[in-house]
């Protein structure tokens, strides 16, 4: 690189630029064979998919609330709150306010101290009376020992995976049945019809084609998941899978590496891939 070391100023920045660009081009293009690496996600798999609320809470009491993916996708399906309740699949991004989850909506369409759960009714979500209410089961960020559920111990007895919880094989062995219906919120449906599974073939040869499974994303995410916000489903608009758009959140990624298993989990898509990246 002797234009590096060039006495121009001009020369000598050129060649930074390029040789950035080339770094650049090395880290994102897919053409290359090189990608971003994604992040790493939380050392605990007990923060994984935890979702602060913070849009109103902090100036006032009782402060910030703390939803937990973990505990509700055992209970309950994806497509049940993202679509029958309609939560936002982005962090603060639903308006919940105490008054919506006050009349029924929000949090509210099962945290309203009446609704069975199991046999119980599922404690209340915000009211003005605050004696003798849970509030800081919800409101809780820093508060030690005001929750009841315990990752342990509610993961106990499922199977476990390269990070966590092993979602797919708990529901296949039975030991979660996911609830996608609820009363007074969801409309019955006809049973969806499943569509064919497929293949989405790399733009690069080295890199094993990678089999999506209709079926089971159905289960989880109905229809309406991912279509038509994430994928269109007319293939003429022309979806454009890459890796650096899953990291960034796009496509796959708008689950995987935020609720669904981690991208770091190279060989839970990639077929005979490596285990785990950095
Ligand atoms: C009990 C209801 C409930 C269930 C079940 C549920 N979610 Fe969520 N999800 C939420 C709420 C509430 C938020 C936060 C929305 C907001 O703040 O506006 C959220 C946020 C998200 C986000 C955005 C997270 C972020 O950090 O930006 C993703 C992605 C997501 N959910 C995917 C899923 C997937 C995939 C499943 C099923 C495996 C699932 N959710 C199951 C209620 C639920
Ligand atoms: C589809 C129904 C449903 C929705 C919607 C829902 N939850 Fe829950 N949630 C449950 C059930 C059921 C439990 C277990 C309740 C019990 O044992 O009383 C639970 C438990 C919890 C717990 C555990 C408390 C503890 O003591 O460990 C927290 C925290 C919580 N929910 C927060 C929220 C927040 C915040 C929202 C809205 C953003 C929300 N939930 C929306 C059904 C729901
Ligand atoms: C099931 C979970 C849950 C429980 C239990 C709960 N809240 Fe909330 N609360 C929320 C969520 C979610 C928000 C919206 C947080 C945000 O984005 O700022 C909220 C917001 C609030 C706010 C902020 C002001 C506003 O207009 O939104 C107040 C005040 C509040 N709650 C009071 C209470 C009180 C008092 C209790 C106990 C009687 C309580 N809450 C119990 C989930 C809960
Ligand atoms: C949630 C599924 C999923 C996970 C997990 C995943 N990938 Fe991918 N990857 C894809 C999809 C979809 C494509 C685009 C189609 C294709 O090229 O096969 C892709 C493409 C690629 C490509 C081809 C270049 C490109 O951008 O199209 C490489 C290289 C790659 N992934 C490496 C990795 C590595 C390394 C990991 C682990 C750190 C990983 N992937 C984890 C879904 C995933
Ligand atoms: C997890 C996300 C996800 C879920 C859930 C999902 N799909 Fe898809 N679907 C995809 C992807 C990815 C494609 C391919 C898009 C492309 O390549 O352009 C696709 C493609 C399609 C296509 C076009 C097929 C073709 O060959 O042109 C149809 C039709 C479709 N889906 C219907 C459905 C129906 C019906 C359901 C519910 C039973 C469903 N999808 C559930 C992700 C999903
Ligand atoms: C709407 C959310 C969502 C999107 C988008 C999504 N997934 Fe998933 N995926 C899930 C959930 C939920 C599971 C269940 C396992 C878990 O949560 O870890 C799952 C499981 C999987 C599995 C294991 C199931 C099996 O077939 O054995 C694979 C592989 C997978 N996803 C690949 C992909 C690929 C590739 C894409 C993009 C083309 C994608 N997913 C897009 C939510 C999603």
């Amino acid at each position: 690189m002797p234009m590096c070391l060039s006495p121009s100023r001009t020369r000598r920045n050129e060649c930074r630029l390029f040789f950035a660009l080339c770094a650049f081009v090395i880290l994102t293009a897919s053409g290359s064979g090189q990608i971003y690496l994604p992040q790493p996600p939380p050392k605990q798999p007990s923060d994984y998919g935890k979702v602060i609320l913070d849009n109103h809470a902090s100036p006032v009491n009782p402060g910030p609330v703390v939803f937990d993916h973990w505990l509700h996708r055992s209970k309950f399906t994806c497509r049940l709150c993202h679509v029958d309740i309609g939560f936002a699949m982005q962090a603060n991004a639903s308006e919940i306010r105490a008054s919506t989850n006050r009349q029924g909506f929000h949090c509210g369409a099962c945290h309203d101290g009446k609704r069975l759960f199991e046999g119980r009714p599922i404690f209340a979500s915000c009211s003005d009376d605050i004696k003798g209410k849970e509030c800081n089961r919800c409101h809780s960020p820093d508060k030690h020992g005001s929750r009841q559920y315990d990752y342990k111990a509610v993961t106990a007895r499922l199977p476990k995976g390269i990070y966590g919880v092993d979602w797919q094989a708990a529901e296949a062995e039975g030991k979660i049945k996911p609830v996608d219906f609820l009363e007074g919120i969801s409309v019955k449906r006809a049973p969806i019809k499943t569509q064919p599974d497929f293949s989405i073939q790399a733009g690069l040869q080295w890199v094993h084609p990678i089999v999506f499974s209709h079926e089971k994303h159905s289960l989880w995410n109905g229809c309406e998941l991912c279509h038509p916000e994430i994928f269109p489903t007319d293939r003429k608009e022309g979806v454009r899978f890459s890796m650096l758009l899953n990291i960034r959140g796009r496509y796959c990624g708008a689950c995987h590496g935020k609720v669904a298993f981690p991208l770091n989990n190279c060989s839970g898509c990639h077929p005979p891939g490596p285990d785990w990246a950095p």
